[in-house]
């Protein structure tokens, strides 16, 4: 624009880009976890910061699964290789162990001119892809051949890279239609609509503790007949925002229609390491499928990984990764050149992937280290989701299900008829009229139901059961407080 700036009011008729002009998915899409109350919540700490009065001296920010943001501690072996990486004359520091010595070394052996400055190959660093396609492989007691797997900038890049790859790049009723869950995590609403695509939206039985029931998948591709061209079913496990694991029996169930019905699997596996209830466990999709041999091993399936859930929690790094099993030969060399405009994904981000999924082992100076700072991690999120569950469901009004993996609890509210009608008099749906009063009376951060999708006439909000353990009972009153006083006004 040269030096001078125009204020909007003077160049408003010369802009390309208006809201009428501008791409108009990019206009509907909505990505909740990220949505007005959170925007709300930053204006209110400025508030606060400036001395304004309020009810309460915190943001509890429990909207979004960020967990160093709510005080959880980085896992110093990942942060010591990352600093070795980065500045490898700490090499010479004895404040460093030997195996992240060793380990770093051999990360930057692999990179371009021995520096995490340089590109990597557009999948990622060789001998990355080649340490997770070992860690699959020892987690699933199955094969995989580390040239199918992709490194990302999150899991967030993989999932929008494989959608991408499955629209068909027409309208109407030939668009692609990919199968969701409702409720699900909005990356995948909010990318349908960037692509023009359409979602099949499948409900999960809160009844039945957030069950995937295969009699609603067959409801819900019946009912896109004609609509679209059914291409893919996307799950959730552990779920997010829903917190349920899938058992063997579902997991079978699920991949047995995918066949039937000629869909691609998309497994959103990033909170593998998040499981919590007793007797639940993590089953990968490509364990099943594998072990169910054919026809139903032969079927697509892209699962994804991240390096911001599990117990690192590194979100910041934007590491991930996905496995393609069973795609064809000339498809992946597709998505390689489709991958490779975008060079390649943070070198930093893979580095996490990397310790992740290749770990100290036994023997190693840093094994009971890591350990212990891992499992302390887990066995605190563990306790936080039992704890959350039974506060909830001790509430009046407010049922919860078993927060039995992930990191959210998403409680279902029964909201009085004059609070829905004071709702809809503010233009509002009831469960952000909900979020929004909770957040102005107590500084609770949590996103409504309705930014995941819910059941008509139910509504729900998500809260992360991240913050720390001593802060939960304190919230939890607070809320309980909130709860009472807000069934008392609209009853
Ligand atoms: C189910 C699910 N999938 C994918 C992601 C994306 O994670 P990232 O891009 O940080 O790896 C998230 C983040 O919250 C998630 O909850």
């Amino acid at each position: 624009m040269g030096d001078q700036q125009l204020t909007d009011g003077e160049c408003s008729g010369t802009k390309v880009l208006t809201m009428e002009t501008v791409n108009p998915n990019v206009v509907k899409m909505e990505y909740a976890v990220r949505g007005p109350i959170v925007t709300r919540a930053a204006e209110i700490e400025k508030e606060l910061a400036e001395g304004k009065a309020k009810p309460f001296e915190t943001v509890v920010k429990a909207n979004i699964g960020d967990c160093h943001a709510t005080g959880q501690t980085p896992i110093t072996f990942i942060r010591q290789v990352v600093a070795l990486c980065t500045y490898p004359q700490l090499m010479q520091s004895p404040m460093f162990p030997e195996d992240a010595k060793q380990k770093a070394k051999r990360i930057l052996a692999a990179c371009n001119g021995y520096s995490v400055g340089s590109y990597s190959a557009s999948p990622g660093i060789e001998v990355i892809q080649k340490d997770i396609a070992a860690y699959i492989s020892r987690r699933d007691g199955q094969p995989c051949n580390y040239s199918n797997i992709f490194l990302c900038t999150g899991a967030s890049e993989g999932i929008k890279t494989i959608l991408k790859m499955l629209m068909t790049g027409k309208s109407g009723s030939e668009q692609a239609g990919i199968m969701i869950p409702v409720p699900q995590y909005p990356l995948y609403s909010a990318t349908l609509t960037e692509y023009n695509a359409y979602p099949i939206h499948y409900y999960l039985d809160e009844e039945k503790g957030w069950s995937l029931e295969v009699s609603e998948l067959n409801r819900a591709l019946k009912d896109a007949k004609g609509k679209c061209i059914p291409r893919a079913i996307c799950i959730i496990n552990p779920g997010n925002p829903t917190g349920q694991v899938l058992s063997r029996d579902n997991i079978e169930n699920i991949i047995r229609f995918a066949h039937k019905e000629g869909l691609v699997l998309l497994a959103d596996e990033v909170y593998q390491h998040n499981i919590y209830a007793k007797g639940s466990e993590f089953l990968s999709f490509k364990k099943v499928l594998m072990e169910m041999g054919p026809p139903c091993s032969w079927i697509e399936l892209a699962s994804f990984m991240s390096a911001s859930k599990g117990f690192m929690g590194e979100c910041g790094f934007r590491g991930g990764y996905c496995e393609m099993v069973n795609f064809q030969d000339d498809v992946q060399k597709c998505l390689l050149k489709s991958i490779s405009v975008k060079l390649c994904p943070p070198i930093l981000g893979q580095i996490v992937m990397d310790v992740v999924t290749n770990p100290p082992q036994e023997g190693d100076p840093s094994y009971a280290s890591f350990q212990e700072e891992k499992n302390t991690v887990l066995k605190l999120l563990a306790e936080k989701a039992r704890l959350i569950t039974d506060l909830f469901n001790s509430i009046e009004g407010i049922s919860c299900n078993e927060v039995q993996g992930a990191m959210y609890a998403f409680p279902r509210i029964y909201l009085p008829d004059k609070a829905i009608i004071a709702a809809r008099n503010m233009n509002q749906t009831p469960d952000f009229f909900y979020c929004s009063h909770l957040l102005e009376e107590t500084g609770i951060c949590t996103v409504p139901g309705s930014g995941f999708g819910q059941k008509e006439g139910t509504y729900h909000f998500r809260i992360t059961i991240l913050p720390p353990l001593e802060e939960i009972a304190r919230v939890m009153e607070l809320f309980r407080d909130f709860h009472l006083r807000f069934l008392n006004k609209y009853k």
